[in-house]
């Protein structure tokens, strides 16, 4: 079992270099569940018993099922698509030297750079085609080793092992081919999607490591790749969503886009997106959305540190992630984390009567620490909820690393969230 699910796991990885294309295997895993797509701009026809998703913008996606016995709220699980990478700039072709054609790149999010360096790329995304009256989007993947990013030798640069700043107008630019292949960019993407070169309108295409996840480890315990953050939990929701199976609540399921440069785009977490579904559920089944609101819950799901081996000092004092150990519900006293002693305790209790094991990360209290989706979300949708990942290492490395016990965690814990049965009192939630 848990070798088929980290197997599915690496298989899903490796299928999804970027957003676009994480958006588009969960849709065809979803049909192939039978679950059917609706289009934002249609009239909605929701059926009792009835399976289904929306898009927006091919890289954000939200599922849900209408149960049998009517809408009365929702439990919604939410992670992230996308990931830190560079994008290229639309004029893409970099003639330097006199010998060498560089790719024109800039940031998305926050990498760590020097892990994207001397290790096989490509490109991957979505660009958009003239087809003679019509512009039809198609996605891309070049699949194949094409580009890479040098280091400077240590005999050129004697301080690079002593805290390298990388400026990414001068160090990141890719190395695409010699002098000849100044125009062969533009030519390899038309090709790739069947069209003349003339006739791309327009490219979202972002660089994407090449390497291979793999387990590995004393014990096979870990497993590395790219992207783990946050298509692991992305994964891991879908699946425990999937095997849910008919429930008596109304399971949601939301993969957002733009986590990783503040969620602010029509389908990143800080849209209507999420809060128009909603919407347009209970109208379609003709209940109210802040009835139903008023009995729903949210679990954001978004990786978490693991204690390094080599900087254990980084980790908070008490609560110490490890990879393996189970789920990982994040406190933040300013609620960057929208975790409190409501949600906390309903979630534990859930994952306890699960026989799925949660620990705690806590930031060190001098170090500032990350966001994520779930203070975010509930801006828009303001319900109780906590904000939990899986333990890693490495987070918004080029090759992140978590552990290969921790997946079939975050499966089992989705799918006793979205059969629980919530109830509200005076003394706050259960999820049973
Ligand atoms: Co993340």
């Amino acid at each position: 079992m848990e070798q088929t699910l980290n197997e599915k796991l690496l298989a899903f990885l490796a299928a999804s270099p970027t957003a676009f294309h994480a958006c588009r295997n969960l849709a065809g895993r979803l049909e192939g569940e039978g679950y059917r797509e609706l289009l934002e701009q249609e009239e909605w026809q929701l059926q009792p018993g009835g399976k289904y998703f929306v898009r927006r913008n091919g890289s954000a996606l939200i599922a849900f099922r209408i149960p049998t016995g009517g809408v009365r709220g929702f439990l919604m699980m939410a992670a992230h698509s996308d990931s830190p990478s560079f994008k290229i700039k639309e004029h893409g072709a970099v003639p330097t030297a006199g010998m060498y054609t560089r790719l024109n790149v800039e940031k998305y999010g926050g990498m760590l750079c020097s892990s994207w360096m001397d290790r096989p790329l490509s490109v991957a995304g979505r660009v958009a085609v003239r087809e003679g009256e019509r512009i039809v989007l198609r996605l891309v993947n070049v699949d194949r080793d094409l580009l890479l990013i040098p280091n400077v030798a240590i005999h050129m640069d004697r301080s690079a092992n002593d805290g390298k700043k990388f400026d990414p107008n001068v160090d990141m630019l890719p190395l695409f081919g010699d002098a000849s292949a100044e125009d062969k960019f533009d030519a390899l993407i038309a090709e790739e999607v069947g069209a003349r070169p003339e006739d791309v309108l327009a490219k979202d295409l972002f660089l994407y490591p090449r390497t291979p996840g793999t387990v590995w480890g004393a014990n096979e315990e870990y497993l590395s790749s790219p992207r783990l953050d946050d298509l692991q939990c992305v994964f891991g929701c879908t699946e425990g969503f999937l095997r849910a199976g008919e429930t008596e609540e109304t399971p949601v399921l939301c993969v957002f886009d733009n986590e990783e440069v503040g969620s602010g785009t029509k389908q990143g977490a800080d849209s209507s997106f999420l809060e128009d579904v909603l919407a347009r559920i209970t109208e379609g089944t003709g209940g109210n959305l802040r009835r139903c609101l008023a009995r729903s819950f949210l679990v954001s799901a978004d990786n978490a540190h693991a204690v390094h081996p080599n900087h254990p000092e980084y980790a908070d004092r008490n609560d110490r992630p490890e990879m393996n150990k189970g789920i990982v519900v994040k406190y933040n006293a300013n609620q960057r984390y929208t975790t409190d002693a409501v949600s906390a305790a309903a979630f534990t209790e859930l994952c306890r009567a699960a026989g799925v094991p949660t620990q705690r990360f806590t930031n060190r209290a001098d170090l500032p620490g990350g966001s994520t989706l779930g203070n975010i979300s509930t801006a828009h949708v303001s319900v109780d909820s906590v904000d939990i990942g899986l333990a890693q290492l490495a987070m918004h490395s080029a090759y992140e690393t978590a552990g290969t016990k921790d997946t079939e965690y975050l499966v089992r814990a989705a799918e006793a969230f979205f059969r629980c049965r919530f109830s509200r009192d005076e003394d706050g939630i259960s999820l049973r």
